[in-house]
């Protein structure tokens, strides 16, 4: 279905409720154009530099690491409910052993403002160029969420996207309001 530009805004809650129960797909792409897909459970969205900015969490095991670091972009995309199965698969298999796109039938399309793609069966895009990034760092963490978050001393890497564009269905809100 065609996509249509919208605030940032409109869809974040939905957005934000997906990520929380479920994920989020974090798309990137390698020099080739070869696409990827990880599912995101963490992440957050918000203003700073007076720009609006999704940060995600990635750890330096995933491929999708490698793919951030070369590609200086990424796009997070929101999945419906029927996309259930090929989240759990992105959440669970590399990029590295897998084309995760052919597995589960995901296609990729090109980003309006960044170089690499948004998933075509999510409902909303957001496209985001890395603007800074920096690393968990062990010295300032909380015990606690050190001691239950890495306990194999995998520390994330904050990316910082500006969100250059935003694009949506025009039935979102109906697709994200299905049970
Ligand atoms: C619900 C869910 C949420 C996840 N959230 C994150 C996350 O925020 N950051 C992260 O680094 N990995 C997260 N993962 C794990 C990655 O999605 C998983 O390791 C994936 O296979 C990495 O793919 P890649 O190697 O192709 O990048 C999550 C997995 C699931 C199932």
């Amino acid at each position: 279905m065609a996509k249509v530009e919208v605030e940032y805004t409109t869809y974040l809650r939905e957005a934000l409720d997906t990520m929380a129960h479920g994920g989020l797909l974090l798309a990137c792409a390698d020099e080739a154009g070869r696409p990827n897909a990880m599912t995101i459970g963490w992440g957050t969205v918000g203003v700073i530099w007076g720009k609006p900015i999704f940060v995600v969490l990635v750890r330096p095991s995933r491929y999708t690491y490698e793919l951030i670091e070369k590609a200086g972009a990424f796009t997070v995309n929101v999945p419906t409910k029927d996309l259930k199965v090929a989240v759990a698969f992105c959440g669970t298999v590399s990029g590295r052993e897998y084309d995760k796109f052919a597995e589960k039938g995901l296609t990729a399309i090109d980003g309006e403002k960044v170089g690499v793609p948004s998933i075509e069966e999510c409902v909303v895009h957001y496209e985001c160029k890395v603007v800074h990034k920096n690393d968990v760092l062990r010295e300032v963490l909380d015990g606690e969420i050190d001691a239950s978050a890495y306990p194999a001393g995998d520390y994330h890497r904050l990316y910082y996207g500006e969100i250059l564009g935003t694009y949506a269905t025009e039935d979102a809100a109906e697709k994200l309001g299905e049970a």
